[in-house]
């Protein structure tokens, strides 16, 4: 089967809507198992891969994901296109709570996570350029899938990537706005990098949660907060999802 997008879903989209997989390839990877079965079949015109990056019954944290797997796995499948859905906080003043932005730049404060294909023995290393770290051809895509069906998207922005799995302090949140972070998630790194080694052209689409740590009036971030904005951000992404879909069918 060839695979015109594949999409990485992230915390509480574990589905498609309209989407339904007619084969599911449970790809066990040099680098060990990925974090759920592919799920491939049609939407629209084209033929996608679904991935959900935390599993479907959401059992990966973060920094355990196993970010080579997921993304070999969806190389492996045929898939070139890849638009990873990522839940944040928002920093930013134009990323409040349900907001969607693609994000156009990366500060990765993880740490820990095996961040190349090249680390294994006798692999030759390879210093990918990482300029830029999201496709401009997919960017353009989702933001005139955005347009055309009248969602809001933020158009551009640092992406801030922090270990997880908890939520950050106000002093870190502080730094990461001194830094320039529009937005802040634990899951964009590795796999934007990774996708790079494996010349995927690679998009994100983030889905603001809650404002992070310290940027409004609220002392604690809830658990609920962050599902109920999510839901109904997540509303506007797979409307934005279908009209990227329509425009490449
Ligand atoms: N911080 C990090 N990751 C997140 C957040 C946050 O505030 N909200 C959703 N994912």
């Amino acid at each position: 089967m060839s695979i015109d997008l594949a999409i990485i879903g992230g915390t509480g989209l574990y589905q498609l809507e309209g989407f339904e997989s007619a084969e599911s390839i449970d790809a066990d990877t040099p680098f060990g198992p990925t974090s759920a079965p592919i799920r491939c079949g049609r939407l629209g015109q084209i033929t996608v891969a679904f991935l959900a990056r935390h599993g479907e019954g959401h059992q990966h944290l973060p920094h355990r994901i196993n970010y080579r797997a997921n993304v070999w796995a969806l190389h492996a499948a045929g898939a070139r296109s890849v638009v990873a859905v990522n839940a944040v906080g928002g920093i930013a003043k134009n990323c409040p709570p349900r907001q969607l932005v693609v994000p156009d730049q990366i500060i990765d404060y993880s740490y820990d996570r095996i961040s190349s294909f090249c680390d294994r023995p006798g692999e030759p290393v390879q210093h990918v350029d990482f300029t830029d770290p999201y496709s401009a051809s997919l960017r353009a895509d989702l933001l005139a899938a955005a347009a055309s069906c009248d969602v809001s998207v933020a158009d551009g922005g640092v992406y801030g990537c922090t270990q997880g799995p908890r939520l950050e302090t106000r002093a870190e949140v502080a730094r990461m706005g001194r830094d320039g972070c529009a937005i802040v998630g634990m899951t964009g790194m590795p796999e934007a990098v990774l996708a790079r080694e494996l010349e995927l052209n690679y998009a994100c689409l983030a889905a603001v949660a809650n404002w992070g740590a310290g940027c409004s009036e609220q002392a604690e971030i809830t658990m609920d907060e962050i599902l109920a904005h999510l839901e109904a951000a997540y509303q506007d992404a797979h409307k934005v999802l279908s009209a990227l879909v329509d425009s490449w069918g």
